[in-house]
């Protein structure tokens, strides 16, 4: 974990820096293949996804774009308020290209399925979500989700960019947060 400070904020290591880093290098693969001689736009979603991106982008033997987008569901809580607002839009227009949306957790599906529609608004050619992280028991909504990293428990997990109000992002490897720190 190497913080020390922070270990009696977890409860369990879920995945080590290593499984996740294998993990990208195998979706990367299937994307440059399944997105061959196509315009693409890899858009990450601010600020969990940071650190999935920087791996992600660098373990693909492909050069594309990257853009960004801020928006909030949540506050400091550990619970999806369902009010998805944009903090911060993307720079670049996505008209005619092939877009990637980078995410690191999906949990109720809210925030995502509220991109997508946004997205679909832009005259994209095609969206896809790459989500590092599923809950499929916290799914209030579906999403197709057409790469995912790990499937987990419906536990609050942070590390490797996931906060908990803010704190915890720059863990290498992924773990559960103890309840006690939030209760
Ligand atoms: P929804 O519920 O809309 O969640 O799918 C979307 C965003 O909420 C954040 N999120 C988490 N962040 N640990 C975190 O640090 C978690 O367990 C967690 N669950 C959801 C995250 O930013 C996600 O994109
Ligand atoms: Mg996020």
């Amino acid at each position: 974990m190497r913080a020390a400070d922070i270990e009696g904020d977890i409860t369990r290591v879920l995945f080590t820096e290593e499984e996740i880093r294998s993990k990208l290098d195998e979706i990367a693969a299937r994307v440059a293949a399944d997105y061959e001689g196509k315009d693409v736009v890899l858009v990450g979603v601010l600020k969990g996804a940071i650190m999935v991106m920087a791996d992600f982008s660098r373990a693909l033997p492909v050069s594309y774009p990257m853009d960004w987008m801020a928006v909030s569901s949540y506050g400091t809580g550990t619970r999806s308020s369902g009010v998805v607002q944009i903090r911060k839009d993307l720079d670049t227009d996505l008209h005619d290209k092939h877009v990637l949306i980078v995410e690191d957790i999906i949990d109720s599906g809210l925030t995502l399925r509220w991109l997508l529609d946004n997205f679909a608004s832009r005259g994209v050619a095609s969206v896809e979500v790459f989500a590092l992280f599923r809950k499929p028991d916290a799914a209030k909504v579906h999403v197709d989700c057409k790469y995912v990293g790990f499937d987990i428990p419906n536990d609050f997990v942070i590390g490797y960019g996931l906060d908990y109000a803010e704190k915890y992002r720059n863990l290498r490897d992924v773990a559960v947060l103890a309840p006690h720190v939030y209760a």
